[in-house]
């Protein structure tokens, strides 16, 4: 019998839209193909939704989503809401989602695809193999932290203030989930934190050391930001999983897309603990709404592709749809397909819609 699962499908803004069709043809030929029914539900978030409803997102979408199974995402954003105040903004949209929806663990694998050694701007011997995860905590710290706001002090001055803040309780449930991932992997983990300096990362790192005596097979490092940044480009095999802060992954996460040639390739999952109907994961890519080539069919659709594979995987438990996802994208690369993000000489340059439409016939080629 065919089992049926719900999907929430939010484009977003800017390429969002067109990476999101090639997700949808990915999604249609599973439904097709494989013994899992799709059931998808599409919404509108972000600018998109600013423009329609007059907020990023309505309470009913909000609902809408989740009452899903997982939630698949493209970008939103964009220069035309950058006038409004803070929280009307399209991000207010995705960070309601998260917060609401307590998706506090963020996956952010970046990993050298063989094809794609070149792209990258680093010697392919600093980078070959390279296979991290960078576990980001996100629902909490500065992006949450209260009070902030910016207040007039005086006639000419004003002041812009966040709080970075952390509890035992928020540290332990990633810190759970990072030792227990990299006691999976290659039992290395590394905690990125600014001890030194900030009091509430200080904390951090106590809880993490505490934490670690019911981990024994896997070995824990700290390192401050400042020179795990350096490191990350200097040696970045040296790491395996990483576990951090919300600021500090969504920096070090930019960084680290690069070492793999484009933020383009990078995908993440969003997690959150299971409870019985509602909505613990969302999936998205690591790159933003690209506003500058929106509309030109030119947006590498991959990340968002590899999102969708991540959803199968920690999701509906679909190991096998996960890597034939995986090994079709590697194999139109290694045949010298490239969006323009990560042409070079000697390639093929595709568009986005050739290159969902090369995912599919690659897919076909081997049925599950
Ligand atoms: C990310 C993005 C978001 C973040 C923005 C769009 C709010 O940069 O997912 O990394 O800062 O978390
Ligand atoms: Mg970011």
């Amino acid at each position: 019998m065919n089992k049926s699962i719900k999907i929430s499908l939010l484009p977003g803004d800017g390429i969002g839209k067109e990476i999101a069709e090639e997700s949808k043809k990915i999604l249609n030929w599973i439904d097709k193909n494989t013994k899992l029914e799709i059931i998808l539900q599409e919404d509108i978030v972000g600018g998109e939704s600013i423009d329609k409803n007059n907020t990023p997102l309505t309470d009913k979408t909000l609902e809408k989503i989740s009452e899903t199974d997982a939630i698949l995402l493209g970008a939103v954003g964009g220069p035309k809401w950058e006038i409004l105040p803070f929280d009307k903004r399209p991000e207010r949209g995705l960070l309601k989602i998260r917060k609401d929806l307590d998706l506090f663990a963020n996956l952010r694998p970046a990993t050298v695809l063989k094809p794609l050694i070149n792209s990258s701007t680093l010697k392919p011997k600093v980078i070959k193999d390279l296979d991290i995860l960078i576990i980001r905590e996100l629902t909490s710290g500065i992006y949450f932290g209260e009070p902030r706001g910016v207040k007039k002090i005086s006639e000419n001055e004003k002041k812009g203030f966040n709080t970075l803040v952390y509890t035992t309780t928020e540290i332990e449930r990633i810190g759970h989930i990072a030792f227990k991932t990299a006691s999976t992997r290659s039992k290395k983990l590394c905690s990125i934190d600014k001890a030194n300096v900030l009091e509430s990362t200080e904390l951090w790192r106590d809880v993490m050391t505490s934490i670690s005596k019911n981990y024994p097979d896997v070995e824990l490092s700290h390192m401050y930001v400042d020179n795990a940044s350096m490191q990350l480009v200097r040696n970045p095999n040296q790491f395996d999983v990483i576990v951090t802060t919300n600021m500090f992954g969504d920096i070090l996460s930019d960084c680290a897309s690069m070492l793999t040639g484009s933020l383009g390739m990078l995908p993440s999952a969003s997690i959150g603990k299971k409870t019985e109907g509602r909505c613990n994961a969302m999936y998205e890519p690591v790159h933003g709404s690209a506003p500058d080539i929106a509309g030109k069919n030119q947006a590498n659709p991959l990340a968002m592709i590899l999102s969708l594979a991540m959803m199968f995987k920690y999701t509906f438990s679909k190991e096998d749809i996960y890597s034939k996802i995986n090994k079709a994208i590697i194999s139109i690369l290694d045949k010298g397909y490239r969006t323009k993000d990560i042409h070079s000489k000697n390639n093929k340059l595709v568009s986005t819609s050739e290159m969902g439409d090369l995912v599919i016939k690659e897919l076909e080629n081997e049925k599950i």
